[in-house]
């Protein structure tokens, strides 16, 4: 039965405690319809109330087998959009709060990489040539770009996999928004750094002559991570000095320096199965968000292992800490009176494009 939606600001001033049991009793009633999924960087408040968490990947698995009617998804915009374009049509995808974006994603738009694609036209033909390639961390118009010209998506968990299969397919790649994941995948496939050029996408030709187009193997995009670049060399360098036992293992959105200089690399899930098959008794430097950091601590503390965040900053996803309590109770509370709020719909013209990217992507992870 359907009422009148429930305003936010009911839930605004709603104490931390109250939330908590009002979300248990929304997930009690709904039952099986609703699912919650939760990515590693999510704030501890909400992810205990998850159902299923994971990385970007996983989680774009799971959102496909989930036979829920809706998929609460508390992350970022673009997870939100996989899912939806991942599960059936009459599943519903729920953002709890509208404004949970990804600085990265952001740092890439689809008439930015339309004109990357045009000014690459005046010296060869880009379709013959290039295969673009965009990291899951992107809005589902690029990936509906990369379906329409035969590329790919990728994440953190299979970039190198998915390098390999698009240089099967053209002589060149264009990977965007982040360049240091492309850089770093990309130097794991034994590609020379000199063969790798940044796109600076605010300069006309991408700041870059057509003998270094020419050149490059690998276009990267000029974005970043904002949490990932507060991490430093010097960091790993005062953890050795002071602990030369230690282990340092880092999230390839990290710069090249810093997953130089770290011992392993790889996307949170890695990160969270890494340390917890390792002995007891190690001690561990990660170079990832702080609530999955924070989180880890605790959480390995009963094996006598040690985690310490990389930087002595606070560096944690804001953006993805928007969907607090209040908001998850808000979105439950409206579904169990038969509203949906926050729905994430992708077009589905844009969503069949963008699904063939994925899908190849799928295919072969
Ligand atoms: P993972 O795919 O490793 O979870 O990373 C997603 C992300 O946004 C990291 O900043
Ligand atoms: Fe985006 Fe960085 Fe947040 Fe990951 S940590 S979701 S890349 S802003």
């Amino acid at each position: 039965m359907q009422t009148k939606a429930l305003e936010f600001e009911q839930y605004d001033q709603l104490q931390d405690d109250a939330c908590a049991q009002r979300i248990l009793a929304a997930k009690q009633s709904l039952g099986k319809r609703a699912v919650i999924l939760a990515h590693h960087y999510q704030r501890a408040d909400v992810y205990r109330h998850a159902d299923l968490t994971g990385d970007s990947l996983k989680l774009s698995f799971l959102a496909g087998q989930t036979d829920a009617d809706y998929l609460v998804f508390c992350g970022v915009h673009f997870m939100a959009e996989v899912a939806d374009m991942l599960s059936s049509p009459e599943q519903i995808a729920i953002l709890p709060d509208m404004s949970a974006g990804c600085s990265m994603a952001d740092m890439a738009s689809l008439s930015k990489v339309e004109r990357a694609w045009q000014e690459l036209s005046e010296i060869f033909d880009p379709d013959e040539i290039i295969t673009p390639v965009t990291y899951i961390n992107s809005a589902a118009d690029l990936k509906a770009f990369c379906g329409t010209h035969e590329g790919i998506v990728c994440t953190s968990s299979n970039a190198g996999k998915v390098l390999e299969w698009a240089f099967s397919q053209r002589e060149k790649v264009l990977f965007f928004p982040d360049q240091h994941l492309g850089r770093w995948s990309g130097h794991q496939l034994g590609i020379p750094l000199e063969e790798m050029a940044v796109w600076n996408f605010d300069e006309p030709m991408g700041g870059l002559t057509p003998e270094q187009i020419k050149k490059a193997k690998i276009l990267l995009w000029k974005g970043h991570c904002s949490v990932h670049q507060m991490f430093q060399p010097q960091h790993i360098i005062r953890f050795r000095n002071q602990h030369p036992d230690g282990i340092v293992i880092s999230h390839p959105e990290c710069s090249f320096e810093v997953c130089k200089l770290s011992d392993y690399v790889g996307s949170t899930e890695y990160i969270i199965k890494t340390i917890a098959a390792a002995k007891s008794g190690t001690r561990w430097l990660v170079g990832t968000e702080l609530n999955l950091v924070s989180r880890i601590t605790e959480e390995f503390k009963s094996q006598d292992k040690i985690v310490q965040f990389m930087s002595p900053m606070v560096c944690m996803c804001s953006t993805m800490a928007r969907i607090d309590p209040q908001h998850l109770a808000w979105t439950l509370e409206n579904l169990v009176n038969g509203n949906v709020v926050n729905q994430i719909r992708v077009p589905p013209e844009e969503a069949g494009l963008a699904k063939l990217a994925l899908d190849r992507m799928l295919k072969i992870s």
